[in-house]
């Protein structure tokens, strides 16, 4: 049955969302009692990997649970598919998709890439199919592409990423490469994942620009893995041209855990062989319809999405206004914290959104993944400071060297800025070590001190 027709869709279907627009007169007291959940004193910096729920939305969301609950018959005849499909008509008025049967809700964007990626396993024919990414593509993505794709006889060109990376056009050099070599053997581009934003290094990459590298060069279908977009950058699918597009809406874009949305073009004519992993008896109907029953489960975080628009324009300028906030106050950071340190940004700040990439000095000897897991899981322990640490090896094989600071090599530190109170640019500096001692005016109350070989060798305080 056609989704228009079918009755427990409502009238909603083709309905656009009504935004409400309300004004605040003071944001950090609001902000203040929307995130008093948060553990207090912990300055929590990794808004990238779970985001963050206002209290507002985790109230709407017990309502729609408490609905449920109160009459589920009637929830699951009358209410729910209607309102999925408002969230879905919210997410397409955003991403100025151009049907509403474009627009899937699903968990997150690992089931998403499953999604996309079960369907282009059942294409793949021949050995020389090939799928082109970056090699720094997340590690559930590349997990699903063994899963689903070369089982099924493909093989997998990397892009490297350059690092540090200065500019749009050395991504799109090494890009438009891996393509000559996908194809030197008469291989055939079945797919190109694309990062928008990539995790780690972070990096905001010219998506626009590579899809269309992708239509000249005859790639058969691109998929975004824009699991940091929707509300860190502007979205535009139509502009973006890609055949799906995935992001995650509890990462930036104040959903409670976990929605995201999957994009596909309706013109993309595989569009119909496109299903939920979770089959159930929507089996069949479409991909929006599949997605939005997957047996019995719990649906408010999709439904919730209408009041995400509340909230958000509550704010100057909406989510665009919370974006550019995030934006300049995570360079700002950024930039603090390199100069103190003696260090650099892993990107120019326009390469960057809500996240930016610091190095940190080499004194403190991180020199392995676990170094780097060490000192995350002190900074956790001892200042409740909650931020992602990466070791990055360089690539020799590229011949890339090691970036120095004055003492030696450096290292990675993410950090991702959300909209919150309490979480002064100050006290992240004061947390910190640098060298031998922390950078901080109360530096002799830190005492973090050295880090080698996978041990914390000294702590000043004992
Ligand atoms: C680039 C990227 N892709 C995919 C994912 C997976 O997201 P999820 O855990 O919501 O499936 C992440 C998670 O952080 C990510 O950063």
């Amino acid at each position: 049955m056609d989704e228009k027709e079918d009755p427990r869709n409502g009238d909603h279907v083709t309905k656009k969302p009504k935004l409400l627009k309300l004004s605040i007169s003071d944001p950090e007291f609001l902000l203040g009692s929307e995130f008093s959940h948060h553990q207090p004193g912990t300055a929590r910096i990794n808004n990238g990997s779970f985001g963050c729920c206002p209290e507002s939305i985790i109230a709407a969301q017990r309502t729609w649970q408490l609905r449920f609950l109160k009459q589920p018959d009637h929830f699951y005849f009358s209410t729910l598919r209607p309102n999925l499909s408002k969230s879905r008509a919210v997410v397409k008025t955003l991403i100025n998709a151009s049907d509403l049967d474009e627009i899937s809700l699903v968990d997150n964007a690992t089931t998403a890439a499953a999604i996309v990626l079960q369907q282009v396993g059942r294409r793949f024919s021949h050995v020389n199919d090939t799928v082109v990414m970056f090699h720094c593509a997340f590690p559930a993505i590349k997990k699903s592409i063994q899963a689903y794709v070369t089982r099924a006889g493909a093989s997998v060109i990397e892009v490297r990423l350059p690092f540090p990376v200065n500019s749009d056009s050395e991504i799109i050099a090494e890009f438009r490469k891996g393509l000559s070599k996908a194809k030197s053997n008469g291989g055939k581009v079945r797919l190109a994942i694309i990062d928008h934003i990539t995790s780690m290094p972070s990096v905001l990459v010219p998506v626009r620009e590579l899809v269309e590298i992708c239509r000249e060069q005859g790639v058969d279908q691109v998929f975004v893995d824009a699991a940091h977009a929707i509300g860190s950058v502007p979205i535009d699918v139509q502009e973006i041209g890609a055949d799906f597009y995935v992001s995650n809406l509890y990462k930036w874009f104040f959903a409670p855990p976990s929605v995201a949305f999957l994009y596909c073009r309706k013109s993309n004519s595989s569009s119909s062989a496109m299903h939920h992993p979770v089959v159930s008896h929507e089996y069949g109907n479409g991909l929006p319809i599949e997605s939005s029953w997957i047996g019995t489960r719990d649906y408010s975080p999709q439904l919730v999405i209408p009041t995400i628009i509340e909230f958000v324009n509550r704010f100057e300028g909406g989510i665009e206004g919370i974006m550019a906030r995030n934006h300049e106050q995570v360079v700002k950071m950024g930039k603090m914290l390199a100069e103190s340190w003696g260090t650099s940004l892993g990107s120019p700040p326009e390469m960057c959104a809500s996240m930016i990439m610091v190095a940190l000095p080499s004194k403190l000897c991180v020199t392995s993944d676990d170094d780097a897991f060490s000192l995350r899981t002190h900074l956790r322990e001892k200042y409740k400071v909650e931020v992602p640490i990466y070791y990055r090896p360089p690539c020799e094989d590229d011949g890339e060297k090691e970036p120095r600071d004055k003492d030696g090599f450096w290292r990675i530190i993410k950090f991702a800025r959300c909209f919150r109170p309490n979480e002064k640019v100050g006290s992240y500096r004061s947390s910190l070590p640098s060298n031998d001692v922390c950078v901080s005016p109360v530096a002799d109350t830190c005492g973090l001190t050295k880090f080698k070989n996978n041990r914390i060798l000294e702590d000043t305080n004992g």
